[in-house]
């Protein structure tokens, strides 16, 4: 199969925060992927930029190591990590002072493509955007790419938004959610929008629910102090699950053109009705044979910040009125797995007698850690003994059917960076979009702190709290297993 690439204009990409943890486990590696793929134009350059007085050699040798060790060997060899740490240079620059901003005029070309990626803390973008701004950094064709968090709140959202926005027009900024560069997100939107199968079953009248899992098996070690500011709500459900949601219920765009897909988006958070508290389920792991408890981790044994949530959500819309969305995610339980399942009503009439074997159709969309698409479907067991029935399923999963391609998937970062310098916005959120998603989160949260509801507490390597089963079982529903 011959891959079709989209070019990629000639580049200046400046890292701010270049020595940091994003951009040694992701950005750099990320951007090397690509180099390797030769999807980097010629001329591309990368200019690493952060307060620590750093030579351009030891930056590189800093992006060598990121290289090495987080780049499968497959795509590792000498000579071409040598190509790509030649287009890498570093410039010592104070986000809150005027050292290095000359330097970092100077290192940029007036015919490339300018790109800016703020991989520091939130704080940072107000005054990075003003010195680039007030250096004349900002051109018509600059795009600046900010990272997560954006914003706590509405009111925080907001005030990054106009900070932004005074150095930065809207088609110019860039707001990653990395699960919207996974290829299996994508390819839901071909799955839904380039076949006529799924959209007439897309809606209320057959879709029984959806239940959108992000489970992670590791506990907020390190960060605890980070994290019980935030918690999974604030952390996941607010931005990833949330685009997750929108992607499943939007209406097709008249385009598949950034501002079509991302205003119908917008009409998804808009139709969310308000969380009403029975249908919340808060958790905090307990100490257990992987370690400590979340108390234990965030440092305040009456932190009453949730390590897991799950929730029952209605879009309140024609095509989904009457179809619930099961949210949840969590550390520390069973496995490392994010999935979107659209389950299936039954067929309205039974014909069989093998009822035991009687189950719904479910589109699974696994987002990691294989990424892949499988549909369950009911079919007769093979061989004699009458029609016994039995689930089987149809298996989606790109390794298979790309072959060489699925293997050589660019991990979602890399893509994101390319869509940034083509140009493209598609997979990017917009700022009304975060704010109309921060409006709907914060009476939730509000919601908790006023009925001083505490998180309940849940097992190591479980599926979260007893409430959250019974979340859906008092509905006559369950969760699928959380399966690594
Ligand atoms: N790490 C992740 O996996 C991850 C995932 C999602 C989102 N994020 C977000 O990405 C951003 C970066 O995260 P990180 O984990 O890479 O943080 P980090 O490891 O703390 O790195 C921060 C970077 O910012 C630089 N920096 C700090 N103050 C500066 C200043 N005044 N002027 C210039 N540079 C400055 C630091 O370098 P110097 O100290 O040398 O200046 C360092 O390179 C944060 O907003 C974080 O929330 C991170």
């Amino acid at each position: 199969m011959v891959s079709r690439v989209i070019p990629v204009d000639p580049f200046d990409l400046v890292i701010f925060g270049a020595t940091g943890d994003l951009a040694r486990r992701k950005i750099l590696p990320g951007l090397y992927r690509r180099f390797w793929a030769g999807q980097m134009p010629p001329v591309a350059r990368v200019i690493g930029a952060a307060r620590s007085d750093m030579t351009e050699a030891a930056f590189r040798d800093l992006a060598r190591a990121a290289i090495e060790d987080y780049v499968g060997a497959r795509k590792r060899d000498a000579e071409t990590i040598a190509a790509f740490l030649d287009r890498l240079s570093y410039v010592a620059v104070d986000a809150t002072g005027e050292a290095g901003w000359t330097d970092l005029t100077a290192a940029l070309r007036p015919d490339v493509v300018p790109a800016f990626y703020f991989s520091v803390g939130p704080a940072l973008f107000g005054p990075i955007a003003e010195r680039l701004h007030a250096h004349h950094m900002v051109r018509p064709e600059s795009r600046v790419v900010v990272e997560k968090p954006f914003g706590h709140d509405l009111s925080s959202a907001q005030e990054l938004n106009a900070v932004l926005a005074a150095s930065f027009e809207e088609h110019q900024i860039y707001r990653i959610d990395h699960y919207l560069g996974k290829e299996t997100v994508q390819n839901l939107m071909a799955v839904r929008f380039a076949n006529v199968l799924f959209e007439p079953l897309w809606n209320a009248q057959y879709v029984d629910h959806v239940q959108i899992t992000v489970a992670e098996s590791v506990g907020v070690e390190g960060r605890g102090g980070y994290y019980d500011k935030s918690g999974a709500m604030r952390d996941m459900v607010q931005n990833h699950l949330m685009q997750l949601l929108c992607l499943i219920a939007m209406e097709p765009p008249s385009r598949f053109e950034p501002d079509s897909v991302r205003d119908e988006k917008l009409k998804v958070i808009r139709a969310l009705d308000p969380v009403s508290p029975g249908d919340i389920v808060r958790g905090q792991y307990r100490a257990g044979p992987e370690g400590g408890s979340y108390l234990d981790a965030a440092g305040d044994r009456g932190s009453r910040t949730e390590s897991f949530v799950a929730l029952k959500v209605h879009v309140s819309n024609w095509r989904w009125a009457g179809t619930p969305f099961y949210l949840r995610t969590g550390k520390r339980l069973r496995a490392r797995v994010s999935e979107i399942a659209v389950v299936f009503k039954d067929p309205p009439h039974f014909i069989f007698d093998d009822h035991e074997n009687r189950r719904g159709n479910v589109l699974s969309i696994r987002l990691q850690p294989d990424e892949g698409m499988t549909m369950r479907v009911t079919i007769k067991e093979p061989g004699p003994g009458g029609m016994r029935l039995v689930e089987v399923p149809l298996d989606m999963s790109f390794a298979e059917a790309l072959g060489e391609d699925a293997a050589d998937m660019p991990d979602a970062y890399a893509r994101l960076i390319m869509d940034v310098i083509r140009g493209n916005q598609t997979l990017f959120m917009r700022g009304d979009e975060v704010e109309a998603a921060w409006a709907w989160t914060d009476p939730v949260i509000a919601g908790w702190a006023a009925r001083g509801d505490r998180p309940k507490p849940y097992d190591q390597g479980s599926s979260g709290p007893e409430d959250a089963l019974m979340l859906m079982h008092r509905d006559g529903r369950r969760w699928r297993e959380i399966e690594g």
